[in-house]
């Protein structure tokens, strides 16, 4: 009897658990980040978990409700245009994308300009009052308007995720709002800008600083608009990021000091090399606020970032003093921070066919 029982439950269908549904993802820009992450999605796209369903760059919007196979969106757009997939581009900017087509997350590869253009038209911004959950490599909208950015979420209920934003690879932001949390951390500070460390170890090699920043473009760490890499506005901004994950600091750009890397410097930085030291140009974040200037360090010290790296050195009440180095920028690298925030907010959706939950992590 018992054995009957057992076999007719042996041969009875289990029920599958219900899988959940892919999270649709409209991504603004195509560029080194945004091909790189086109491709790194493939695997998680396959499996069912993210759906791309729209690619936007400067010339329009590539639509496909049911999937873009990405490593195709970023070949053809290495050919010449994204139109060359399916034909003609839907007439709609990062911004108009951000808040039109219809998906789940908006995954924000657009450059990050810190000055000039009117930050309220940031294709982040639209996202969120949109109330559309976001995955940002920019730094943008949160330096320049991090009220806003908190005001929107907090209206929306909006989810945003920024650890491509600062550091790369090395998860920084997850660190300070998750694991490190008890550790009573008094200061981050950070060699975060891959174009200045790049440049730097070129000129403390002998290269001039035209011809550094022309290799660090190459290697795809430079900003649309470099000027802002040397001048420490992108450290900055990172700072301001930084800030708000650590302190719960609401930091605005305009209010870091800041001093770059200029012409009249380099010959101090090569003699300092011939001292045994490198200069790298560092952001300082504590609860009172942030700075960034570049600082003659040991060679072996933590935060005598190698080019392609970030390195961050945490002062902490508890734990003491806690170094994070790895890779800080370039396609691929920034593309993997993407696609863990993506696969983050991918978590914990209803299952297909699921009844509606209450509590959705
Ligand atoms: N590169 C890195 O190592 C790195 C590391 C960390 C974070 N980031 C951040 O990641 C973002 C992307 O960097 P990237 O190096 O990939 O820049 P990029 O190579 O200059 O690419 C930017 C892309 O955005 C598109 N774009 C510009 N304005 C747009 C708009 N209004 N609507 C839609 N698309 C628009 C451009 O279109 P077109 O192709 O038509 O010009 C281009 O495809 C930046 O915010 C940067 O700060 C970069």
């Amino acid at each position: 009897m018992a054995a009957a029982a057992a076999e007719s439950a042996a041969a009875a269908p289990r029920a599958l658990p219900a899988r959940p549904l892919p999270l649709r993802l409209a991504v603004l820009g195509c560029g080194v980040v945004g091909r790189a992450f086109l491709r790194a999605a493939g695997p998680a796209a396959a499996a069912g978990e993210l759906r791309i369903v729209s690619v936007t760059d400067r010339s329009g919007t590539l639509h496909a409700p049911g999937g873009v196979d990405g490593a195709a969106a970023a070949a053809a757009k290495e050919a010449g245009s994204l139109a060359l997939l399916r034909g003609p581009l839907l007439a709609l900017d990062g911004a108009a994308a951000a808040a039109r087509i219809p998906c789940d997350a908006v995954v924000d590869l657009t450059p990050s300009p810190l000055g000039g253009a009117s930050p309220e038209d940031l294709p982040l911004l639209a996202a969120l009052r949109a109330g559309r959950d976001a995955v940002t490599a920019s730094k943008s909208a949160l330096a320049l308007l991090p009220a806003e950015v908190a005001a929107l979420r907090a209206r929306t209920g909006a989810r945003l995720l920024a650890s491509a934003a600062v550091a790369g690879a090395v998860p920084l932001l997850e660190l300070l709002e998750g694991a490190l949390r008890g550790s009573g951390i008094l200061e981050v500070a950070g060699a975060w800008n891959a174009t200045s460390t790049s440049v730097l170890a070129l000129v403390e090699e002998g290269a001039g600083l035209a011809e550094a920043l022309e290799e660090a473009r190459r290697r795809g760490y430079a900003e649309e608009d470099a000027a802002q890499d040397l001048d420490g506005r992108d450290a900055a901004a990172k700072a301001c990021i930084v800030a708000a994950a650590a302190f719960g600091l609401p930091l605005r750009l305009d209010a870091v000091p800041r001093r770059g890397i200029r012409e009249g410097d380099l010959a101090g930085f090569r003699e300092a090399t011939r001292r045994g030291r490198r200069t790298r140009l560092v952001a300082r974040v504590t609860a009172a606020g942030a700075r960034v200037a570049p600082e003659t360090l040991p060679e072996d010290h933590p935060l005598a970032a190698a080019p392609g790296e970030a390195a961050v050195l945490l002062r902490t009440a508890l734990a003491g003093g806690i170094s994070l180095r790895g890779p800080g920028a370039g396609g691929p690298a920034t593309a993997s921070a993407v696609l863990n925030d993506c696969l983050s907010l991918a978590r914990g959706r209803p299952a297909a066919g699921a009844a509606p939950s209450l509590s959705v992590a």
